[in-house]
């Protein structure tokens, strides 16, 4: 067993998308084990997307995460961290399999409906910057 940390970005949210996506969660068989939607402070994001600090984009993906509710989910079930980074598709929604999230919702890189953790150390990083102990069942 596994766990992941997945999010339904602000584009996606504000798309309405979010029952969809809960919906391809539970199809699949991962089991939801925390879940809120709130908005992140620019401190988290920071600290979450801390890794592409030096990238030229840092400052318009902090913006665009910041700026509206997301969903917060932490996933669990065998293989779940590359499993969930199989639904969501690549990043850049064009090169992404068709059925995947992005291929299905998204045209844009920057705004790509979701997020999932990319490795375990990921995972535990960002589950613990997310949620407290007490949120996860
Ligand atoms: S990956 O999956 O980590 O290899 O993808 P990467 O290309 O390194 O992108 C990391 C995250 O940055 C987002 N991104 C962008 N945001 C805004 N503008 C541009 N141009 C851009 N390029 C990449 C991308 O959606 C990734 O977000 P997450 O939440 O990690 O999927």
């Amino acid at each position: 067993m596994e766990r992941t940390f997945a999010m339904i970005k602000p584009d996606g949210v504000r798309r309405g998308l979010t029952p969809e996506i809960l919906a391809r969660i539970a199809r699949k068989g991962y089991r939801v084990v925390g879940l809120k939607q709130m908005v992140i402070s620019r401190e988290t994001a920071e600290s979450h997307y801390g890794e592409h600090r030096e990238r030229p984009f840092f400052g318009e993906l902090v913006s665009f995460i910041t700026g509206g509710p997301v969903v917060a989910i932490a996933l669990e079930g065998e293989n779940a961290i590359a499993g969930w980074r199989g639904m969501m598709g690549a990043t850049n929604p064009a090169n992404a399999a068709p059925g995947t999230i992005r291929a299905d919702f998204a045209t844009t890189t920057g705004e790509n409906v979701t997020h999932g953790s990319d490795s375990s150390e990921s995972a535990e990083r960002e589950l613990g910057l997310f949620f407290r102990p007490e949120e996860l069942l």
